[in-house]
């Protein structure tokens, strides 16, 4: 499918620019657990998969640069010179906002035309604006010789989500995107920036995405607000961040915060200790302690953290009620995307029947199922 992708943006960008690109491809990401802990420095358990972003792109010696985005066949125009974060820009924003922090870093880069093309349901909760993020920051170091280590890229990807899109997000997505480890899930540590990968033996079993094709409003501002409510608590508990505290820690200020804000803590704590219990059952290779933590994971930041909605509460639901289904939670954000589901294999396509006639019948809507391959990072396409 992917091949299918490069090919598209190969031959819209010789139609239009008449020379060779470079091509770069650029992965989105799934997340097995650690939802909403890589902001608390935490940890988190993420893959790049086999969906993503594919970018054509040259250096060019006009005074405009341009870049077309050929699923919504969009062309955007603007200079180098003069980036600012646009109103409604949608995706003319990521790409701004890469070309406006490699600037602040002093890496100034000159015009250049790009074609790109992505697979990866937008508002799914897999990551496809850290994947464009990624896929510019990469083609603009490659074609401008920046010498910036893939480490520095993801940064400047982050930077641009936050001062361009305006979400404050983590490092998660546009970590798991360009350091993706084929047939393998990252263990992150989110204050090192560092990863363990692991090869997941999940057996008669594999992942399967449930879209819900759903993307609720508040899902940015409440993003953010989540975010100023761990910084807060964990000020008031005189810690860098939630990764270095505890029940008993966020025990002695319950009596000073709010009841909302001691859950929010104490889902990032519990789901901190997931992940690293996750990593666990994966040595001891039990994967029904895999599926059981889905569960619970799903139930914190469902009642807890409430980043949940209708629709993903009730694809949970429909989990539970099947026995060849291990677990299942809500992946990313939150308020809408997809649930991550561990199936048994000989059950996906018949419950991929169930939950869509469901899920049909309950919100006179369908959802989409996925299965996904754990892929390879950001890299280069000769
Ligand atoms: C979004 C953010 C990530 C992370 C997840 C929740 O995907 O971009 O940084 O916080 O939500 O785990």
């Amino acid at each position: 499918m992917n091949k299918r992708l490069i090919k598209d943006v190969k031959r819209s960008f010789k139609e239009q620019f008449k020379t060779k690109p470079l091509i770069v491809f650029s992965p989105g990401r799934i997340n097995l657990i650690g939802e909403h802990t890589d902001y608390n420095d935490g940890f988190a358990f993420p893959a790049a998969i086999n969906k993503g972003i594919a970018l054509a792109i040259s250096k060019s010696d006009s005074k405009i640069s341009k870049s077309f985005a050929l699923n919504k066949e969009e062309l955007y125009e603007f200079n180098t010179k003069n980036v600012k974060p646009l109103e409604s820009g949608g995706w003319r924003n990521y790409i701004l906002g890469v070309v406006a922090e490699l600037q602040i870093l002093g890496k100034p880069i000159g015009n250049f035309n790009s074609v790109f093309a992505g697979n990866i349901p937008g508002g799914a909760g897999m990551s496809s604006s850290a994947a464009l993020e990624n896929s510019f920051v990469f083609g603009l170091n490659e074609l401008f010789d920046l010498g910036l280590s893939k480490h520095k890229m993801i940064l400047i990807s982050q930077k641009a989500e936050h001062n361009f899109a305006g979400v404050k997000c983590g490092i998660m997505d546009q970590y798991a995107s360009m350091f993706g480890v084929k047939k393998s899930a990252l263990l992150l540590d989110c204050r090192t920036v560092e990863s363990k990968p692991y090869k997941i033996n999940f057996h008669d079993y594999k992942l399967m995405l449930i879209n819900t094709n759903v993307k609720h409003d508040l899902s940015e501002s409440a993003y953010n607000n989540r975010r100023e409510v761990c910084e807060k608590v964990s000020k008031l508990l005189h810690l860098e961040a939630l990764r270095d505290a505890s029940k008993a820690d966020l025990d002695k200020i319950k009596g000073d915060i709010t009841d909302e804000d001691y859950q929010q803590a104490l889902y990032v704590i519990n789901e901190n200790n997931r992940v690293k219990q996750f990593s666990e059952a994966i040595k001891k290779d039990d994967i029904r302690a895999l599926g059981d933590l889905l569960y619970q994971s799903h139930e914190g930041l469902s009642t807890n953290y409430k980043v949940s909605c209708a629709e993903l509460d009730f694809l949970v639901e429909c989990s539970k009620e099947n026995p060849h289904i291990l677990g299942s939670r809500m992946m990313g954000g939150g308020f809408g995307g997809c649930t991550i589901n561990l199936v048994k294999k000989d059950e996906f396509k018949k419950f991929k029947k169930d939950v869509s006639k469901k899920f049909r019948k309950e919100f006179e809507k369908d959802c989409s199922v996925y299965s996904v391959k754990l892929s390879q990072g950001t890299q280069v396409v000769k």
